[in-house]
């Protein structure tokens, strides 16, 4: 892996899909790390009030200078103030926790609601390789501010025989943020998760998702894998918990396989 050019702007990715426990977190938080660890410079933030991604860096309940993302899309300061370092070197962390339930409703009332994340982001593009922002699981006001913010969404679908369903709803809001608040919004890629080679579902699942979405889906398969949910609890992300395992290769490969399509 490469490292980006420093005077290039960073990279804005949403991972998304507003159905629950599809791997939207685990994606963030280890291709974020494996990007770092190849010597990119890479920002998390968490706009989920589950904060999953702040525990899972280990830093769960723990605010910035300036507090966590809930201070920063309602106040003024300075974005820099939002971000905490975490034990990874070059991978930085906007926190999140249940405080972030009330900015769904108190952004309602302010101007340009759905550009308030947008707002604290863009100007951190200059510091950044990558920056990842992992989505609660619901088309709120939260996944509308990401999709705003964002140059491309990265959606992670569970393979499972539901698949697919429900992300019509997903598929629909990118295209109305395209038609109006973000015209460039690209997807970044469909990532295959937790799939377990043994059945023949998972294979007919795999092999649905890549008719309906051709070259965007990434060649990359993300394995089920139990060092990939117990990392959390350690707080430390599984490419760095056990590199060796499945998972973690898997991760790794997927950085790699991203960062060369983006360079072709
Ligand atoms: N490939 C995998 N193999 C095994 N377990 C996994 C894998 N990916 C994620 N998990 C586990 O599955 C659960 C859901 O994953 P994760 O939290 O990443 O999903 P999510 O889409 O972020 O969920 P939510 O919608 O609640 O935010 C977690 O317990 C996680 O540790
Ligand atoms: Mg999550």
């Amino acid at each position: 892996m490469t490292q980006q050019q420093s005077q290039t702007l960073g990279r804005i990715i949403a991972v998304a899909n507003q159905k629950g426990g599809v791997g939207k977190t685990t994606t963030a938080i280890n291709l974020a790390t494996a990007i770092a660890l190849g010597g990119g410079r890479v920002l998390l933030v968490d706009t989920d009030p589950q904060g999953n991604l702040s525990s899972g860096v280990g830093l769960k309940g723990q605010r910035a200078e300036g507090g966590t993302v809930y201070e920063a899309l309602l106040s003024d300061a300075a974005p820099e103030s939002f971000i905490l370092a975490t034990q990874v070197d070059r991978l930085f962390l906007m926190p999140a926790d249940r405080n972030l339930t009330g900015a769904e409703i108190e952004m309602v009332s302010l101007p340009e609601r759905e550009r308030r994340l947008q707002r604290v982001l863009d100007p951190l593009r200059e510091q950044f390789d990558h920056i990842f922002i992992d989505c609660p699981p619901s088309l709120g006001l939260l996944t509308l501010n990401a999709l705003v913010a964002a140059d491309a969404v990265l959606i992670p679908l569970h393979c499972e025989y539901f698949a697919l369903e429900g992300l019509a709803d997903l598929v629909g809001t990118m295209r109305r943020v395209r038609g109006s608040l973000n015209p460039g919004l690209d997807i970044e890629g469909v990532l295959l998760t937790m799939y377990d080679d043994r059945t023949n579902l998972g294979q007919q699942v795999a092999r649905d998702v890549r008719d309906f979405f051709k070259e965007k889906v990434f060649n990359t398969i993300i394995p089920r894998n139990v060092r990939l949910a117990e990392a959390p609890s350690h707080g430390i992300p599984a490419v760095l918990y056990d590199e060796r395992s499945r998972g973690a290769a898997a991760y790794v490969a997927l950085a790699k396989e991203m960062l060369a399509r983006r360079a072709a």
